[in-house]
């Protein structure tokens, strides 16, 4: 939109894989909302002789780029990219592994102070309409409970489930919550446990942006590369409008419309399974 151009080759992308963020620093625009603008950046890309794009990003990337490609022609390879891992075509989204091992490293050193002092802490974690980070950090750190935006909370069960963690002398309780499951958050629920389960004493604990940043996992720069490397290849075999993801450990190929049309989801066994380990 901006006609601002930087010529890239392999040697721009040496040295940061290790960093977190963007060096290229594109992010979500309204404009792109309008078919207006949309023509605007055809005769730029065109203007600029690119005569392909290959598009890091999350759900919303990826329905722009579906909304693009149906308008003109220009072939589009998609990456995945978003901590919440909620883009349907792959099982993993590049960013997820390292949000949830920063968030698994919070909580952890949380741990340590709610165990010391006797505390119940409600750790809300990223995620606005899927629990993907909610899920895998809270088994990972042996959460009392898991909240999650695809399953309705109800009070009384937490309460339940923390009523008998206090019957079973633990010293600590946690509870993860991921922002989109209630509304209010973590603040809302706590308050509502409070009011009705004194056993121990209360506190909250946002995570918030730490989650975005920070070097990058050795799993995450090695889906990156993966991912990265069979886009390239994609275009070159002249494939278009399609994401490149990870299945059962193998690349795959989904068109936008497909990915656009479908919902990824998260495991929801692994759900049953986090209740039963912490009952
Ligand atoms: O889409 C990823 C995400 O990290 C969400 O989990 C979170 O709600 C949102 O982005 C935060 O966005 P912003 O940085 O614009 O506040």
């Amino acid at each position: 939109i901006e006609k601002n151009f930087t010529s890239m080759d392999n040697y721009s992308v040496s040295g940061i894989i290790h960093r977190g963020g963007t060096i290229i620093r594109t992010a979500r625009s309204e404009k792109f909302m309008s078919k207006k603008w949309r023509k605007v950046v055809y005769r730029q890309l065109r203007m600029a002789n690119i005569d392909g794009v290959i598009l890091i990003g999350g759900n919303g990337s990826f329905a722009g780029a579906n909304v693009f490609t149906s308008e003109f022609d220009m072939p589009f390879i998609g990456v995945p990219k978003t901590i919440d891992n909620d883009v349907y075509g792959t099982d993993f989204s590049i960013g997820f592994d390292t949000a949830t091992n920063t968030a698994l490293d919070a909580i952890d050193r949380i741990r340590d102070t709610a165990d010391s002092h006797h505390r119940l802490f409600f750790v809300e974690v990223m995620g606005r309409d899927l629990g993907f980070i909610a899920l895998h950090c809270g088994i990972g750190a042996g959460a009392e409970a898991i909240l999650v935006p695809e399953i309705k909370t109800n009070v009384d069960d937490i309460i339940a489930k923390l009523e008998m963690g206090w019957r079973r002398n633990k010293n600590s309780l946690i509870v993860v919550i991921a922002e989109g499951a209630v509304k209010g958050g973590a603040i809302k629920v706590a308050e509502k446990v409070k009011a009705r389960f004194g056993h121990y004493d209360i506190r909250i604990s946002i995570l918030g942006h730490i989650q975005r940043g920070g070097n990058p996992s050795c799993s995450d720069r090695v889906l990156a590369s993966r991912l990265g490397n069979e886009a390239v290849k994609a275009y070159t075999y002249g494939k278009k409008n399609v994401l490149v993801g990870i299945k059962n450990n193998k690349l795959i190929y989904t068109t936008f419309a497909k990915s656009f049309s479908e919902k990824q989801v998260i495991n929801k066994d692994l759900l049953l399974m986090a209740d039963e380990l912490s009952t």
